[in-house]
């Protein structure tokens, strides 16, 4: 049998993990199960991302050494997986000593292969945040500290910029860094994505990666000077760099495969789980590093949505996060592993509420598959003497019964192959509620009254192989809960048969409490510990996430008479359309009606803090006497105000409704 390898990314080792980063886990986990169950020879990685710059500056802070900080915070995501039943075959942690190894391996392939070189690498360097930022950033910031504009030519001409996060002066730095031919593999890339149409998904994520494949690649920068960043793999033939984030960090799916050799006839056929924040990364960065290793791209990369909490991306950053332990708390793994699976189809987004929580809950394991294995189970043990009855004389209901069993066990398997939980449990769920149905119309009470026994007992047997047959898809998301029932009706194992003459006749049957226990109301411990959401709460930046400025550190500020406040003209704008900018993934070119007859574009970076479709609809100030500049091509007419300085956190929006030109003064 094929076998099958699925990989989550390597979670930050730095943050706490949350809902999220549980949600691709635990869909990695169901996978792996459900494949398993099937025969298939499943391998499972997930693992720790330990290298940078955060991870160093953390570690300082704390007056450690950034592996002791790596060693006492990766533990973390071990605790939780092992509270959520996460059954992986290997967790990978970049530090260890057999990553390293096989990054440094590859570097030098690609190195003698011609595929590095070096070249200078420019910025404006801030030496109190220890980053480089572009030309936009540096402007911006520092027309926020002197209160003009300042354009990337006045920085370059004498005006002094400042750090956009601790507002002292920045300078003009090159370094010499090292640099993977990227560009080379863009046609191949191209072409790779056209032949093997599924390596991308969900579709419309594929068209993505295509669109961005559109226009030129550039080459990617995989190095940073040890004087600056000590904590990464150094490179082998150039032992003063270390290599960046995310060479190092996918290279971990194939490095975690090198010992044993046989663990390498599991790579051709790898899922690739990702969140569709990091989906570039690992398609375009990752196939053409895996062209240049020699191998083939995975199989199937499939990129998931996000976790919204009031609209916005669940991320540490917001303040915003579900933390996964208190859920387990109040409703058990099991619950938790359900509903992050059942909620929404895998690849859109979802909004996490307690409500719908709670009303899943109770509706779907409650009520139907809860009720259902409680049913099975106290039935025969007051009229039968809690064994399992013999297969009888089958009535046309029972047939129906049993192709119902057919049909969902079917649609579940179909679902399964296809990536998709919600649409695999939605099909199951036809039999579980078939299911209860058929007891309603079989009325095994009334049976016991008129003392039909072999009818009975073939209602009930019947009812008890569906619970079987359900417990056993299940197994695969809710597998501690799977257990428990499975073994009251006496199996040691799930098993996916979908006929009715899979139990032992005669084998005892145990009645205990019910699985899951209805909840009149959404547990204490939650609510208490919710955390306050802001409402102005920013969207964290897919690669980059948001981080709150430092201690404000009041940059000088230039004073201005109030003559000169007033020449600035600032209006509510009403945004209607909002797209990504063609050519910048920083920008965002957004059309807002500002009062005037025609409404007006204007190009703002904010990108990586905001989702296009979360814009519209909302109303935005906007400077609308700045000369128009062009952006990359397209010409804003008008600036945008967000607080943040460069790292944008919020743009800034009126505090009670106003209508579209509204003067802000
Ligand atoms: N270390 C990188 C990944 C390197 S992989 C070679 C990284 N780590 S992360 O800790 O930020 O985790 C990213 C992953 O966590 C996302 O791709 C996604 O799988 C999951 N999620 C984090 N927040 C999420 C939501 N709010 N919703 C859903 N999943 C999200 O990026």
């Amino acid at each position: 049998m094929r076998p099958f390898y699925v990989t989550t990314p390597i979670y930050y080792v730095n943050d706490a993990p949350h809902i999220g980063h549980a949600y691709t886990t635990v869909a990695a986990d169901a996978l792996a199960r459900w494949h398993r169950l099937n025969g298939r020879p499943t391998f499972f990685l997930t693992g720790t991302d330990e290298h940078g710059q955060k991870v160093q500056r953390a570690a300082e802070k704390l007056g450690r050494t950034p592996q002791e900080h790596a060693d006492l915070m990766h533990v973390r995501f071990k605790a939780l997986w092992e509270r959520l039943d996460i059954q992986y075959d290997d967790f990978i942690r970049t530090t260890e000593p057999r990553h390293t190894r096989f990054v440094q391996g590859l570097l030098q392939k690609l190195y003698e292969q011609g595929e590095l070189y070096q070249a200078p690498y420019s910025g404006w360097y801030s030496t109190s945040a220890e980053r480089f930022w572009s030309d936009e950033e540096v402007a911006a910031a520092t027309a926020l500290a002197l209160g003009k504009p300042v354009t990337a030519e006045d920085l370059h001409n004498g005006v002094v910029g400042v750090c956009p996060d601790t507002g002292s002066g920045v300078e003009w730095l090159t370094e010499h860094n090292w640099f993977f031919r990227m560009s080379a593999y863009q046609d191949r890339l191209i072409a790779h994505i056209a032949e093997h149409p599924g390596c991308i998904q969900p579709d419309t994520r594929r068209n993505e990666v295509l669109g961005y494949l559109r226009k030129p690649l550039s080459d990617l920068c995989i190095s940073r000077p040890k004087s600056r960043l000590s904590w990464g793999i150094p490179l082998p033939f150039a032992p003063e760099y270390v290599t960046y984030v995310w060479f190092d960090a996918l290279t971990n799916y194939v490095s975690a495969l090198q010992e044993p050799p046989s663990r390498l006839a599991f790579w051709p056929e790898a899922l690739q789980l990702v969140g569709k924040d990091i989906l570039t990364f690992h398609t375009v960065y990752w196939f053409s590093f895996l062209f240049a290793a020699g191998l083939t791209p995975p199989k199937q990369v499939y990129a998931h949505g996000w976790w919204l909490m009031t609209g916005k991306k669940m991320s540490k950053s917001i303040g915003n996060v579900i933390k996964p332990d208190a859920m387990i708390d109040a409703y058990g793994a099991d619950a938790l592993r359900y509903f992050l699976l059942a909620a929404v189809p895998f690849g859109g987004d979802g909004e996490f509420t307690h409500e719908a929580f709670l009303h899943r809950f109770n509706s779907d394991l409650a009520n139907d598959v809860g009720n259902l294995s409680h049913r099975a189970t106290s039935m025969p043990e007051k009229w039968l003497g809690s064994v399992v009855p013999p297969v009888g004389v089958q009535t046309d209901e029972d047939l129906e019964l049993q192709a119902v069993a057919v049909r969902a066990t079917a649609a579940f398997r179909a679902n399964m192959d296809l990536v998709q939980f919600k649409a695999a449990l939605e099909g199951l769920w036809e039999l579980v509620r078939a299911g209860n149905k058929y007891i309603d119309s079989q009325a095994p009470w009334a049976l016991n009254k008129r003392g039909e026994t072999a009818r009975l007992g073939t209602v009930l047997r019947n009812v008890m192989e569906v619970v079987r047959i359900a417990y056993s898809y299940l197994a695969c998301v809710t597998p501690q809960k799977s257990r428990e029932v499975l073994d009251r009706l006496g199996l040691s194992a799930p098993d996916l048969d979908p006929t009715f003459d899979r139990l032992v006749t005669g084998h005892p049957v145990s009645h205990r409490d019910p699985i899951f226990l209805r909840l009149d109301a959404i547990p204490e411990s939650l609510v208490s510990t919710d955390p306050v959401v802001p409402t102005t709460a920013p969207v964290a930046a897919p690669a980059a996430p948001v981080t709150a400025p430092a201690a404000p550190v009041a940059a000088p500020v230039a004073q201005i008479e109030y003559e000169d406040f007033a020449k600035v003209q600032l209006r509510t704008g009403l945004v209607l359309t909002a797209d990504k900018h063609p050519k910048a993934d920083r920008l965002l070119v957004l059309t807002v009606d500002v009062g005037e007859e025609k409404p007006r574009t204007i190009v703002a970076g904010i990108a990586a803090v905001y989702d296009p479709v979360e814009l519209v609809g909302k109303t935005v100030i906007v400077v609308v006497n700045l000369k128009p500049a062009k952006l990359r091509g397209i010409e804003s007419q008008g600036m945008l105000l967000a607080a943040g300085g460069s790292d944008v956190a919020s743009i800034l929006t009126p505090y009670r409704p106003v209508v579209p030109g509204s003067i802000v003064k």
